[in-house]
């Protein structure tokens, strides 16, 4: 398939996807328990030049396990599956939000993986790269998660658009940044070594 049309079933499997879900009592219900009185319905999805970056960046190919921590409704995961060919897997905290997810996902690839619960409570399965973004973390949940970044293999592919954070057991290499609605933020992307 080519770029054009993945990216045109890409947006439509998105938007679809969005009306089937986001408009349901469940997940209103949910968001209000885990966001308050916010008035957005999502949490800020990375767009679509980002994705088109990190996989470059990244060199996501076919058959690449990627695992997306925080993964929303899995829509990066979906264009890295429908434009890389990647496997993804994601864990994603609100049920509704995951059960949105798989349904998007498993619409692509039947073998997709979405896990609910929080990522610093779950053992991450093996992948070949790591992806966190557009998630804010404490100094003390960036600790925990540069301590889980410590025990990935060698060769691991860890890709964070977040606040920035010291990783010098991991080699950069490449990094870049991007204007969101809320400032500009670093992307960066590391190996383990
Ligand atoms: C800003 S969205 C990003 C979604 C997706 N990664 C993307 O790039 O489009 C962040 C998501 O991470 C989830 N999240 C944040 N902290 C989490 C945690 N500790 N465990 C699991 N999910 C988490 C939120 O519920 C939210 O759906």
């Amino acid at each position: 398939m080519g770029p054009v049309l993945g990216i045109a079933i890409w947006r439509l499997k998105c938007a679809l996807n969005w009306a089937m879900v986001y408009s349901g009592a469940a997940h209103r219900y949910e968001w209000r328990h885990y966001f308050g009185d916010s008035n957005a319905i999502t949490p800020g999805e990375t767009p679509e030049p980002v994705l088109k970056m990190i996989a470059l960046a990244a060199g996501f190919r076919s058959g690449m396990r990627v695992l997306d921590l925080g993964c929303g409704r899995g829509t990066a995961l979906a264009y890295w599956s429908m434009l890389y060919g990647i496997h993804p897997i994601g864990i994603e905290r609100v049920r509704s939000v995951a059960h949105a997810a798989r349904l998007l996902l498993q619409s692509i690839i039947a073998t997709s993986e979405i896990l609910t619960g929080d990522f610093f409570g779950i053992v991450w399965p093996e992948v070949d790269a790591v992806v966190v973004s557009t998630t804010c973390f404490s100094a003390q949940d960036l600790d925990q998660l540069m301590h889980r970044y410590r025990q990935l293999p060698t060769g691991t592919v860890v890709v964070q658009i977040s606040n920035d954070v010291p990783m010098n057991e991991l080699k950069c290499i490449w990094r870049g940044s991007h204007r969101f609605p809320w400032g500009n933020c670093p992307i960066s992307v590391f190996r383990c070594v």
